[in-house]
């Protein structure tokens, strides 16, 4: 889980942070040079995520020329040549897949682009680049690679087997982590007016969902509250200032969460 516990961690500085400012902001005493020091990891985090991104963008022309005809131009393996690939075979792979990613490893990938998928225990049709790219690209691409689920982030089937999976939820185990993780932008009675709410609305203009919103709740899934709080807004078109709490939760705690949705919103569980 290494690349999604950093975009966690990252979230946690970011919240952490947040609220120090924040609590300054609002007149509670906190000391100032925690807030000078939590400014700066926040900054730093920023600072070395922009280049990481920078980085990569590198290797998009090279990765757009030779893999997204396959993988799609986002990792998402839906490229143009993709159904008639899998009629032979194996479709290619979904490449915007953190798990995925995370049990590979940049330096697996280059193995797998140099060498292909038939010396690398997986299809022949994924083709081996070794004598065709130069060596530098073939890193940069396996750096871009590795951002494609920051660039544009998918649901993977792992993730939906985890949520069939996890027993069902209870509301009231709901409450209890509502009041700890969560009521800091969406207030103690859920209503979307936690301390953070103002300061999100003035720097961004997004206010954290009102969850007593009966008719908003009625016509959403289960499974799409759980993705939303599980992987967090950026994953499930809403806005990327809702977190992702499946590095902290387990889906278990997560499908409580759900419940406690539910119950506040007065709906009925939709699978
Ligand atoms: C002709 C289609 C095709 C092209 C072009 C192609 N691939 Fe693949 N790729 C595949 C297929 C099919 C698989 C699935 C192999 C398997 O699961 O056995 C695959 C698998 C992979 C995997 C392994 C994923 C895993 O499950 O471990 C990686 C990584 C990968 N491709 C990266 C790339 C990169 C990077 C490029 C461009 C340099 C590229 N591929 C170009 C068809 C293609
Ligand atoms: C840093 C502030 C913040 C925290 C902490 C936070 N949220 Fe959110 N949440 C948001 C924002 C902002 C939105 C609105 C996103 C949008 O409308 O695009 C949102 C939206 C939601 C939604 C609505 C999703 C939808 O389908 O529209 C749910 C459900 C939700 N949050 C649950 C939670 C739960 C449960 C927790 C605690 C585990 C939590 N949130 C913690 C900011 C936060």
């Amino acid at each position: 889980m290494k690349m999604r516990s950093t975009l966690g961690s990252t979230w946690f500085v970011l919240t952490v942070g947040a609220i120090a400012i924040f609590a300054t902001a609002c007149g509670k005493e906190t000391a100032r040079t925690t807030v000078t020091s939590e400014a700066d990891s926040i900054a730093q985090a920023l600072a070395a995520d922009s280049t990481a991104l920078a980085l990569a963008e590198r290797g998009r022309d090279a990765y757009l020329a030779s893999c997204a005809m396959c993988h799609g131009a986002y990792g998402e393996g839906n490229g143009p040549m993709a159904s008639q690939v899998a009629t032979q075979g194996k479709p290619p792979a979904a490449l915007n897949d953190p798990i995925l990613l995370d049990r590979v490893g940049r330096e697996e990938l280059i193995k797998i682009i140099t060498m292909g998928g038939a010396r690398s225990h997986l299809s022949n049709l994924m083709p081996s680049w070794g004598e065709k790219i130069p060596a530098e690209t073939i890193e940069q691409i396996a750096d871009y690679v590795m951002v494609l689920p920051r660039l544009k982030p998918g649901i993977t089937t792992v993730k939906i087997d985890e949520y069939l999976q996890a027993p069902p939820g209870a509301a009231a185990d709901g409450r209890k982590l509502f009041v700890f993780y969560c009521t800091m932008c969406h207030g103690p009675e859920a209503k979307g007016d936690g301390i953070l709410a103002d300061s999100l609305w003035a720097r961004h203009q997004v206010r954290p969902r009102n969850l007593t919103d009966t008719a908003y709740f009625t016509p959403k899934t289960d499974q799409e509250i759980y993705m939303t709080v599980s992987l967090g807004g950026d994953y499930t078109a809403h806005s990327e200032l809702m977190p992702g709490w499946d590095v902290k939760l387990s889906p278990a705690e997560v499908k409580d969460l759900v419940s406690y949705v539910r119950a506040v919103s007065k709906t009925e569980s939709r699978p």
